[in-house]
């Protein structure tokens, strides 16, 4: 099958025929990735050095809720990204699968069924200088969607729908700018832009990667604000990417932190940037911006260990067993061969760690579900 045909959508899919839900559902998840795995092949100038391939993303699961948000968090190269493009459908995962409304969105073929696809799950992107098209102005970006999506069928309704998103994302006087060409807008507006653009559609999930990084850091906050309201307002189901942690306490109701390519912690914000046990949570938390709001987090359990030491690694060849050992001041021999499983600890939160039991994930690279462990002491216990 080639890759295009991967990336479509299953004919059949009666997930794509869900409306928009009018009630809150804590219970059901609106997008369920399970053991989501994504390979690259790298492009070699020499066709006899072997096949290498990039792991980018390793047995990543995660449930996306109305009217919540998860907070992706983890450096660079951690494969934030990757996981939020197969979520929305750019790339087809190796393995692992991806249901939406408890539906499975399938592999085959069907570009009016991505079509709607796309229309339930719309995407940020970080830079909102590249994402909007310089020749066409505001009113071409918003009309676009909703003509795509049919929810408009004249002029006279495109014009007040797009007068409506402009409100929506407090761009007012909605008439100034609907004419205006990106150029003519700062950062923060075109980011405004962007994310009414994504609501044109009229999505149940947003995934919004890394949607402030880029922006001047005096209106960061407003966009933040923004996307918080309209979680509440429209009861988004929320992605939100970050390299900061501090960002994810203030933003999401859960966070999950990732690390070359894998989940290592997760749970209610408050449980893991208050009590963050994987020794990788408490260097990010150690290495926030603001030491100050998470004093208590590194008084419980961050110690001076908790200094960075070194890079992410080389996902070509990852490192074996936990991929953080070549960083981690608590290692010891089994970290270097076994992946550890999942432990689950107090109210929701877990870590992928040997510090808190001996779980581990022997087919990890298969997509298995990792054993479980009861939880532990406070206290991490060496070998
Ligand atoms: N299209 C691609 N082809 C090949 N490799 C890729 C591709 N996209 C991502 N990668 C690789 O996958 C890994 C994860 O990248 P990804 O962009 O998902 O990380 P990220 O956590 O979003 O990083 P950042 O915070 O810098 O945006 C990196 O090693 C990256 O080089
Ligand atoms: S499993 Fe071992 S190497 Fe990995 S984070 Fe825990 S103690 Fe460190
Ligand atoms: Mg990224």
């Amino acid at each position: 099958m080639n890759s295009e045909k991967q990336r479509q959508i299953g004919k059949e899919s009666p997930v794509l025929e869900v409306e928009h839900p009018q009630r809150i559902d804590r219970v059901h998840p609106v997008l369920e990735a399970e053991h989501l795995r994504k390979y690259f092949p790298v492009r070699q100038a020499n066709p006899f050095s072997g096949r290498k391939i990039i792991h980018a993303v390793e047995d990543m699961s995660l449930s996306l809720y109305a009217g919540r948000a998860i907070a992706l968090v983890g450096e660079s190269g951690s494969g934030k990204t990757t996981v939020a493009r197969m979520l929305a459908r750019v790339y087809g995962p190796t393995a692992g699968t991806i249901h939406f409304r408890n539906q499975p969105v399938s592999l085959r073929n069907s570009t009016a069924a991505l079509r709607k696809y796309y229309r339930h799950v719309q995407l940020i992107f970080q830079d909102p200088f590249s994402s909007l098209n310089m020749v066409h102005n505001v009113r071409y970006h918003l009309a676009r969607p909703l003509h795509i999506h049919r929810h408009v069928h004249n002029k006279e309704q495109e014009r007040a729908q797009v007068l409506a998103l402009l409100e929506k994302v407090s761009l007012t006087p909605a008439e100034q700018f609907i004419e205006k060409f990106p150029y003519q807008l700062s950062g923060g507006q075109r980011q405004r832009v962007a994310i009414a653009r994504a609501l044109a559609a009229r999505p149940q999930v947003l995934l919004a990667d890394e949607p402030v990084s880029m922006l001047d850091v005096s209106i960061r906050l407003d966009i933040l604000n923004l996307l918080l309201r309209l979680k509440n307002e429209e009861n988004l189901a929320l992605l939100f990417i970050t390299h900061d942690i501090a960002s994810a306490r203030y933003f999401a109701e859960e966070t999950l932190v990732m690390y070359a390519g894998q989940a290592v912690e997760g749970g209610p914000c408050e449980e893991v940037i208050q009590r963050p046990r994987h020794p990788y949570t408490r260097l990010l938390i150690s290495a926030a911006p603001n030491p100050q709001r998470h004093l208590e987090a590194s008084r419980i359990q961050a110690p001076q260990t908790e200094r960075g030491r070194g890079e992410i690694p080389s996902l070509i060849n990852p490192p074996t067993g936990c991929r953080f050992h070549p960083r981690c001041p608590h290692a010891m021999p089994i970290c270097r061969q076994r992946v550890p499983g999942r432990t689950r600890l107090d109210n929701g939160h877990w870590t992928h760690c040997f510090l808190y039991g001996e779980s581990t994930t022997p087919d990890w690279g298969h997509g298995g579900e990792a054993p479980e462990t009861s939880p532990p002491s406070d206290k991490p216990q060496r070998e």
